[in-house]
């Protein structure tokens, strides 16, 4: 079984975000865990169309590559979300997964109802975001967003790795502290999934 799901948000295959989640990735894979990586420009996506189906069942009516996506959040211990900040929040292809994820929150909310807050402590959240400015609250909308994405597939947003100051391709190259850490966080991602078993 997959243990991590890691979602490249960014339209560029070779971006900033995306060349940070490959070093998670591949902390993790050395730290032993189970990684399937999707690459969001790949998929055919619906936005959500509030129809609200999901409310009979917790499930998605429609019938497009997020339905296999909903599959492996549900099936996962962890994921790992990279997107770069497009207009001060998430990229379009992420906000769009992420609206779909409403089929989520109503399964665990009104179909199964939990109650509100209390993720799993044990499924667990990184997120990856970079913005070529260097303003203080550049991250602040996403990091709500995000924050409520996680919980949404009932996981506790973990770590934040936010770097500031990265706009063309290659730019992160520039950083080897900013790879390092990102293996390091894979690496402590696929450690703390497994302790909590
Ligand atoms: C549509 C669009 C919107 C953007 N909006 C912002 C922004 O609000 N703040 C910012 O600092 N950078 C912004 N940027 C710059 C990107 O965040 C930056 O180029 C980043 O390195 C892209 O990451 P990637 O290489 O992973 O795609 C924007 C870029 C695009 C294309």
């Amino acid at each position: 079984m997959t243990d991590i799901v890691a979602v490249y948000g960014s339209p560029r295959r070779k971006g900033n975000t995306a060349t940070l989640l490959r070093r998670s990735v591949q902390g993790a894979r050395d730290e032993g865990a189970e990684v399937e990586e999707v690459i969001l420009r790949d998929l055919n996506m619906s936005p959500c169309l509030e129809i609200y189906a999901c409310k009979k069942t917790g499930r998605c009516a429609i019938q497009d590559d997020f339905q296999g996506l909903y599959d492996r959040f549900l099936a996962c211990r962890g994921v790992m979300l990279a997107s770069p900040m497009f207009f001060y929040t998430v990229s379009a292809h992420t906000k769009i997964m992420m609206d779909r994820c409403q089929s989520l929150w109503v399964k665990r909310y009104w179909v199964e109802k939990k109650p509100f807050g209390s993720p799993d402590a044990g499924r667990k959240g990184l997120f990856i975001s970079v913005g070529a400015t260097r303003g203080k609250r550049l991250f602040d909308g996403s990091l709500l967003t995000v924050r409520y994405f996680f919980d949404a597939l009932d996981m506790v947003l973990w770590r934040s790795l936010l770097y500031r100051g990265l706009d063309f391709q290659g730019d992160v190259d520039g950083c080897p502290e900013y790879l390092d850490e990102a293996y390091q966080s894979g690496r402590d991602l696929a450690r703390e999934i497994q302790r909590t078993d």
